[in-house]
This record gives structure tokens, sequence and C-alpha cells, in this order.
């Protein structure tokens, strides 16, 4: 298992300015933030982050809602950090999610959902290639 993961504090939480609580949860739950930028992506940018996704029905609305505001993408580390990072944000659909995630307390929907985190570790690897280079990364200096 690796020990990084790309996440994402989506345009809704930064519009409801909620980036400072997410951001603490995160560091409570003991992940190292290695790297991080506040972003406004294009359309196309979206599009292409989301890629693996084209084709299904809510892209459309995934990329438009991604491209609609800004967005805060984190490199963070902690052992087994994919799997570890789910854990701590919740299910996709915020009704579905655990109490005490960050979707639970801080989503409003399955499109509006606060926070991305990588999927697998090779997903991860991608994600984080995407949003930073390698000297951007505290950990790889
Ligand atoms: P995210 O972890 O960013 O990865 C893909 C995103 O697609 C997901 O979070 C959701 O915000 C979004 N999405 C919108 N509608 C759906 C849906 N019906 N099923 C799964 N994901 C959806």
């Amino acid at each position: 298992m690796g020990n990084r993961t790309l996440a994402i504090i989506k345009p809704d939480a930064i519009r409801a300015r909620r980036q400072g609580k997410i951001i603490d949860r995160i560091l409570q739950a003991g992940f190292e933030i290695q790297a991080a930028r506040i972003i406004r992506m294009t359309k196309s940018q979206a599009e292409g982050f989301y890629e693996v996704h084209r084709g299904r029905p809510f892209y459309e609305e995934l990329t438009t809602f991604m491209s609609s505001g800004s967005c805060l993408p984190m490199v963070l580390e902690k052992e087994d950090a994919v799997e570890e990072f789910r854990k701590l944000i919740g299910a996709t659909d915020p009704a579905q999610a655990a109490p005490g995630t960050i979707r639970k307390d801080f989503a409003a929907s399955v499109g509006e959902n606060a926070v991305h985190g990588s999927d697998s570790d090779e997903n991860a690897e991608k994600e984080v290639a995407f949003f930073f280079t390698t000297g951007d990364i505290l950990s790889n200096l």
C-alpha cells in the first residue's frame, strides 16, 4: 500500500468557507500535507482530471461544477493514505456517509460532496501529477 493520496477541497466547500475546518480534520487524522495549491480549473481541465468518468451520466454536471469556482488540491501522506483518506471522507453520497466523516458533516449532495480522494494508489500517482510537479512536493525535496 502506498503512503500518498491526492485530495481536493471542492468549490462547494470553498464557497461555504469550510476549507479551514476540513484541513483541520485532515491534520487531526494524522495526514501530512506535502503540497497544496488554490486553483480555478477551466472546464477542459476538469474534463481532463475526470477523464475516467467521461461518458457517465454525471460527467457534464461534475465537470461544470468542478470548474465553477476555486478548488484546493493537496498531496497528503500517511501510511495506507488512499484507504485512510477514503475512510475519513466517507461515502461519495453524503446521505450514505458514516457519522463523523467529512462528507457527512460538510457535503450537501452526491454531486457537490465537498472533497475528492483518489480511489487507488495508481490513480493517486496520476492525480498528484495532474496538479503538482515533483519539486512542489515537500517530501520529494
Ligand atoms: P469524486 O470522489 O470527486 O469522484 C467522482 C465524482 O463524481 C464524485 O466524487 C461525485 O461528486 C461525482 N458524482 C456525481 N454524480 C454521481 C453519481 N451519480 N455517482 C457517482 N459519482 C457522482
